[in-house]
């Protein structure tokens, strides 16, 4: 019987709770929330769409209520404030930094044996707190980042070339910042067929700028970050982990000596399955593009040092 919590019953919690509900993941699945009220409201209204929606999941919300949570297979981190229009991931660290840590420790306690999966921004940073903070294994820790990236680069490529999302294959790799992400272009294809051969230069230069702000263009458009693809590429990483997918996933993960960093958790392709991430995806990167990851390496590492600070 699979178990899944979700702490955090903001926008992005209750549409991976959703999605997860939707898709029949878990046996069982407890929304967690500081604010009281708000997980128990939104588990009712989820679950009364089970006769409609025709899932079987059984949902309950807690207010910060963690031996509710004992026992579960995964912990879906997305607590803090999200961002407003014109602010970047990293100036959340201050207050999401502090937030996570203690979220971690009491999920931890309750549930030992769980893949911890970190949505909260700067989600690179918040990853790498949650592996220090905890002293899990590296592959129990996996940031969510990467996927949704994934997600939105597949999308802007659908739309450049008119075809379905769905016929795109394609990954953005580094650090999941408007400046720090890497759309791989040169392995993005169109059912096999590198877009590089089917589209010109500036048009593939816009994919790449649109997807790296892609994020931040929502934000400015609702007022707060966006919910629906974070909230669904969350649920999609735990359908991976708790269905055993092996499915290659880009993540972000705790590397030591792949693609030329340490000590340092950012975006690699992973595969993911029962035990979490289970294997880096070695892709050999040109000079260019390593150049690019280095960068971005260092822009994350920057954002680590900050913990320092903040959690001692
Ligand atoms: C985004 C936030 C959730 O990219 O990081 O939409």
């Amino acid at each position: 019987m699979t178990k899944i919590t979700i702490v955090g019953a903001g926008n992005v919690g209750a549409t991976c709770a959703n999605v997860i509900a939707q898709r029949e993941l878990a046996a069982e699945l407890v929304l967690l929330d500081v604010k009281e009220g708000i997980s128990e409201g939104k588990a009712m209204d989820m679950i009364q769409t089970a006769a409609l929606c025709e899932f079987d999941t059984r949902i309950t919300g807690v207010t910060n209520d963690y031996p509710a949570t004992a026992d579960s297979d995964v912990v879906v981190i997305t607590s803090g404030i999200p961002r407003k229009p014109g602010m970047s991931r990293e100036e959340l660290i201050g207050t999401n930094a502090g937030i996570v840590k203690s979220v971690v420790e009491q999920a931890l306690h309750y549930s030992p044996a769980a893949v911890f999966v970190i949505i909260s921004n700067p989600m690179d940073t918040m990853t790498y707190l949650t592996l220090k903070a905890s002293g899990l294994p590296k592959n129990r820790v996996i940031g969510m980042g990467g996927m949704l990236d994934s997600s939105r680069f597949k999308y802007y490529l659908g739309q450049a070339l008119h075809v379905p999302v769905t016929d795109i294959q394609g990954f953005v790799i580094g650090g999941h910042g408007d400046t720090t992400m890497i759309p791989v272009v040169r392995f993005a294809t169109y059912n096999g067929i590198p877009v590089s051969a089917l589209l010109p230069k500036e048009t593939l230069e816009r994919v790449v700028a649109d997807t790296m702000v892609g994020g931040a263009t929502l934000t400015k458009l609702l007022g707060t970050s966006a919910w629906y693809a974070p909230g669904a590429a969350g649920a999609s990483l735990v359908e991976a982990i708790v269905c055993d997918q092996k499915k290659v996933i880009p993540c972000c993960v705790a590397l030591d000596g792949e693609y030329g960093q340490r000590d340092i958790c950012i975006g690699v392709p992973v595969t993911v399955g029962r035990n979490g991430w289970e294997e880096i995806i070695n892709v050999r990167l040109t000079d260019e593009e390593q150049a690019l990851f280095n960068k971005s390496a260092d822009a994350v590492r920057a954002m680590n040092n900050v913990l320092t600070g903040i959690c001692g």
